[in-house]
């Protein structure tokens, strides 16, 4: 069997995949979490799993440095989601992403200034508005920068609201419902066929199985 490389990422995804990837026979053989390795073998001889940064997944799965990964649907449409394939929804890790401002404040005429990660998709979601915007890219916290007066709205995800509550913030519209999806390489789905169909088949019963259970 050809060697088949998984890109991960660790956090939330990495938790929710691994039962996944189990039920496929692919686990691996030590303790990720507690590593600072970023290769893993796995109890499947021909399967090695790539800790990533999450954005990067899509790049390595574009590029054929990993056959498959497990990427938020976020990052994906930020990515542009053409690059690859992308065979199955896991509906773990699900939020939204949403636009959100400071409560009460309604959005001045003209121009403004989003503040986000997502800069291909913000652009992209107030062009399709008619909104002109200046987008400014931060990397994190990005609740803070209507604050701070840095921006009139934000683009970001939103799970329990909780971030957004504490400090000050209401969400506004939601531009996507966002779970953690499969994506594959294109030529290996073609040369690495049987390997992916039989994870993808595996992987899918399992989804299928823990949404009946739920
Ligand atoms: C995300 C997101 C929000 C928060 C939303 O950040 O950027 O800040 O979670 O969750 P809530 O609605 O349940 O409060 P995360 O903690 O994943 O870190 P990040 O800034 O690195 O994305």
């Amino acid at each position: 069997m050809p060697q088949l490389t998984i890109a991960l990422t660790k956090g939330r995804i990495l938790k929710e995949t691994l039962p996944l990837l189990a039920s496929a026979g692919i686990e691996p053989l030590e303790d990720i979490a507690a590593s600072r390795k970023l290769t893993f073998e796995t109890s499947s001889p021909d399967v090695r799993l790539l800790i990533l940064r999450g954005s990067d997944v899509p790049t390595y799965v574009e590029f054929g440095a990993a056959d498959v990964g497990v990427s938020g649907k976020d990052t994906l449409i930020e990515h542009g989601d053409s690059a690859f394939y992308e065979p199955l929804d896991l509906k773990i890790s699900r939020c939204r992403l949403m636009t959100a401002g400071i409560v009460g404040k309604s959005l001045p005429a003209g121009r403004i200034r989003v503040a986000t990660k997502y800069t291909n998709l913000a652009k992209r979601y107030y062009a399709g508005k008619g909104r002109q915007v200046d987008l400014i890219k931060l990397y994190g916290a990005m609740e803070l920068a209507p604050l701070m007066s840095l921006a009139d709205e934000i683009v970001d995800i939103v799970d329990t609201g909780n971030t957004l509550k504490a400090n000050g913030l209401e969400a506004r519209d939601t531009i996507a419902e966002i779970s953690s999806r499969l994506i594959v390489n294109k030529a290996s789905m073609k040369m690495k066929h049987q390997q992916i169909e039989a994870l993808i088949d595996a992987i899918s019963a399992a989804v299928k199985e823990r949404e009946e259970a739920a």
